[in-house]
């Protein structure tokens, strides 16, 4: 199984952001654990992370047909953006979403997310263990 692990806006930039709310743990340590969790249990994961949101549209687009699953945290872009909602419309494969924070105990502009429309699983408030658990999931 080919899984694709795609972070958003300014999660480049965990271990230092708000670490109160999104932890201590950088995005690199985030992705390592993360595949090494995948690849343990004979999965392969691609991770990418970008703060520009047309990237993030033509990577969703290069995985049809190739990425069984992808596994995001759209970041902000879950609360503002119809765009990444339609990218991840033609994708064929599984979608789980991601979120660091429990995002309906916060502000509620982070209420609803456009993503959620389209993931098959959505994981919030479990902090870098959501990303495990999301690759326990598509793999059971
Ligand atoms: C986030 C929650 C979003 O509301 C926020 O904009 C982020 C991170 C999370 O992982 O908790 O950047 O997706």
């Amino acid at each position: 199984m080919n899984l694709l692990l795609l972070n958003g806006p300014n999660l480049n930039l965990l271990g230092t952001r708000q670490p109160d709310i999104y932890g201590h743990e950088t995005l690199a340590d985030i992705e390592a654990a993360t595949r090494a969790h995948a690849e343990l249990r004979g999965a392969m994961l691609e991770a990418f992370q970008t703060n520009h949101e047309g990237e993030m549209l033509e990577r969703i687009h290069a995985a049809r047909g190739v990425a069984d699953a992808i596994i995001i945290n759209p970041a902000a872009w879950s609360h503002t953006s119809v765009a990444l909602l339609d990218a991840l419309n033609v994708f064929d494969g599984r979608v789980a979403e991601v979120h660091l924070s429990n995002i309906h105990k916060r502000e509620a502009f982070r209420h609803h997310s456009y993503v959620s429309a389209r993931a098959d699983a959505v994981l919030a408030g479990m902090g870098a263990f959501g990303y495990r658990a999301a690759v326990d999931w598509l793999l059971a």
